[in-house]
């Protein structure tokens, strides 16, 4: 998949891009029964909200094989390498929950504020791709982006440790206020099988979700391999050091292997 001109002129431009219907049904349905065996286990890479519902799975690609077919998936690997120029690694893989009810605020924040300060990451050379999972709505916590602030470089930031389970380097009211008054706020909504790339740069956040839809997105942190991190203070399973390039598997492959398991369980 090839992202056109432009397609490569509004990430430049808005720092963010929609690519509706990229997975069929069968292959979100894969991930989404496998993320809830995930969730279900005990394991460090699973972080829980502070009422104990799933927040977000580290990892999965290296423990899970639809999770680990997801992360090597041209859909996904080929349009990132095309606006870094290079092969790209993995630097983070999370699979966010947002959980019916329970799924808390992700404050106001910059992705490669957090690389760069915990991770030693020398360049915004890296960005999130989120795969939507279920039907990302309006009412169930979507992420919510402000357009153009990846162009203002990293803003200060102060670390909060307290407000969620997570911590995050989170940007103040004052500051989101600016941008918003510059760019907005969009929350693109949509079907599972969905996918949103965006700016390290750009600020986001997502609101708690108080409602019964689950809001179950993955995300990649693609990196560019010359960008790797050099000054990693997180666990290997949060900022991974294996910088080997993506070698992008068929694009038949999740889907061969939702089938194969159909099968099997048949
Ligand atoms: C993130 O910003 O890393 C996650 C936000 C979300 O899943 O809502
Ligand atoms: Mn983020």
């Amino acid at each position: 998949m090839q992202l056109t001109a432009q397609q490569l002129k509004q990430f430049a431009d808005e720092g963010w891009l929609f690519l509706p219907d990229c997975f069929a049904e069968a292959e979100v349905a894969i991930l989404r029964d496998e993320a809830e065996c995930i969730y279900a286990e005990n394991r460090q890479e699973v972080w829980r909200e502070k009422t104990g519902a799933p927040r977000t799975a580290f990892a999965a690609h290296t423990y899970n094989e639809a999770f680990r077919l997801l992360g090597s998936h041209p859909r996904l690997i080929r349009p990132v390498e095309q606006v870094f120029g290079e092969h790209l690694y993995m630097h983070q893989y999370k699979i966010n929950a947002k959980a019916a009810f329970e799924g808390d605020v992700w404050q106001w924040h910059q992705d490669y504020g957090t690389w760069a300060r915990d991770d030693g990451m020398p360049e915004p050379r890296a960005m999130n791709i989120a795969v939507f999972m279920d039907e990302v709505m309006p009412i169930n916590g979507p992420l919510m982006l402000v357009p153009k602030s990846h162009k203002h470089g990293v803003l200060s930031a102060g670390h909060d440790v307290e407000t969620t389970s997570y911590p995050l380097w989170t940007l103040d009211q004052e500051t989101v206020t600016r941008l918003v008054h510059e760019g907005g706020i969009v929350a693109p909504t949509g079907k599972p099988g969905a996918v949103l790339m965006f700016h390290g740069n750009l600020v986001h956040a997502s609101a708690p979700n108080i409602t019964p839809y689950p809001r179950r997105i993955v995300y990649l942190t693609l990196c560019a391999v010359s960008n790797h991190i050099r000054k990693p203070t997180r666990p290997e399973w949060i900022a991974h050091r294996d910088f080997t390039p993506i070698e992008p598997v068929a694009d038949s492959a999740l889907m061969d292997y939702a089938q194969s398991h159909k099968l099997a369980a048949e």
